[in-house]
């Protein structure tokens, strides 16, 4: 696939197949945003999978999905949630930068996965607070890659 294609393609995913992710595509993903750009290369940014059907189970009324839209649009019935959520934590002081390497993280691993066929949702709306204490990092928490 060129890089137009996979641009083109790599859209925002709402509905998933109730299929387990393979372990190497999930493990690819982290190493290929651990290893991306990072402003003064402070790689400030941590990573929490959580890919049990039971802990994805749990945190799923944390997300929300595409808020701007009628519910029944926007969010994932019973039977079309995501298999497994990456989520973005940051250690130390944030940075006029800590953002952008967000930003940059996400976009690799959603990018990454589209390759591998795993459509996703970079999730910005996301309820930390009311969460299970997988959700519960001392640190920041951020974008969601569902
Ligand atoms: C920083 C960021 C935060 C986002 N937060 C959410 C969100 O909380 N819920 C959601 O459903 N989609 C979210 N999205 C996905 C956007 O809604 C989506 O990229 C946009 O509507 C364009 O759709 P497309 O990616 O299919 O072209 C977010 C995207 C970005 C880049």
């Amino acid at each position: 696939m060129d890089f137009h294609t996979l641009c083109i393609g790599c859209r925002t995913y709402r509905r998933f197949k109730q299929k387990q992710i393979p372990e190497e595509i999930l493990d690819e993903l982290l190493e290929n945003a651990r290893i991306a750009n990072s402003a003064m290369n402070r790689q400030p940014l941590r990573y929490v999978l959580v890919k049990t059907p039971e802990a994805v189970r749990k945190i799923q009324p944390c997300f929300h999905f595409a808020a701007a839209l009628p519910k029944e649009l926007g969010q994932p019935k019973k039977g079309e949630q995501p298999t497994a959520f990456i989520i973005l934590c940051t250690e130390g002081p944030e940075t006029p930068w800590t953002g952008i390497d967000i930003g940059i993280a996400v976009r690799t691993m959603n990018l990454n996965a589209y390759i591998h066929g795993v459509g996703s949702c970079i999730i910005g709306n996301v309820e930390f607070e009311s969460g299970s204490s997988l959700m519960k990092h001392p640190d920041a928490l951020y974008e969601v890659c569902a």
